[in-house]
């Protein structure tokens, strides 16, 4: 697994959707925050094909899905499962606790 940063808070779980996303800057870094039926889950917002942001995708499953040209996401692992796109989007850790939710970036992952 690779190293994290420190958890900080993002939000209160009742901020997100019951099941959607909602963009996070930070530490500068554009994060889409995701909620779905198994949990909450953090990877970084812009599609790895064009610049868009992941966190306005609908969400099925552990899949999140690109509204441009359909690219679908694994939540858990960042690994595409839908062309276009061919490149993964950095995954961060989440823990919710207390109802508030705390993301710890990974470090070295790229920007793409
Ligand atoms: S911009 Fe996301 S699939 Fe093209």
């Amino acid at each position: 697994m690779s190293e994290t940063s420190e958890f900080i808070r993002v939000c209160a779980l009742d901020e997100l959707p019951a099941e959607g996303g909602a963009k996070a800057v930070i530490d500068g870094r554009d994060v889409a925050i995701v909620r779905t039926d198994e949990g909450v889950f953090a990877i970084d917002d812009t599609c790895t094909h064009a610049n868009v942001s992941l966190s306005e995708g609908e969400v099925e499953g552990c899949l999140i899905e690109c509204w441009l040209h359909g690219s679908q996401f694994d939540l858990r692992t960042g690994e595409p499962r839908q062309l276009p796109a061919t490149v993964p989007v950095a995954v961060h850790q989440v823990k919710v606790e207390n109802g508030e939710v705390f993301v710890a970036l990974a470090q070295n992952a790229p920007v793409v």
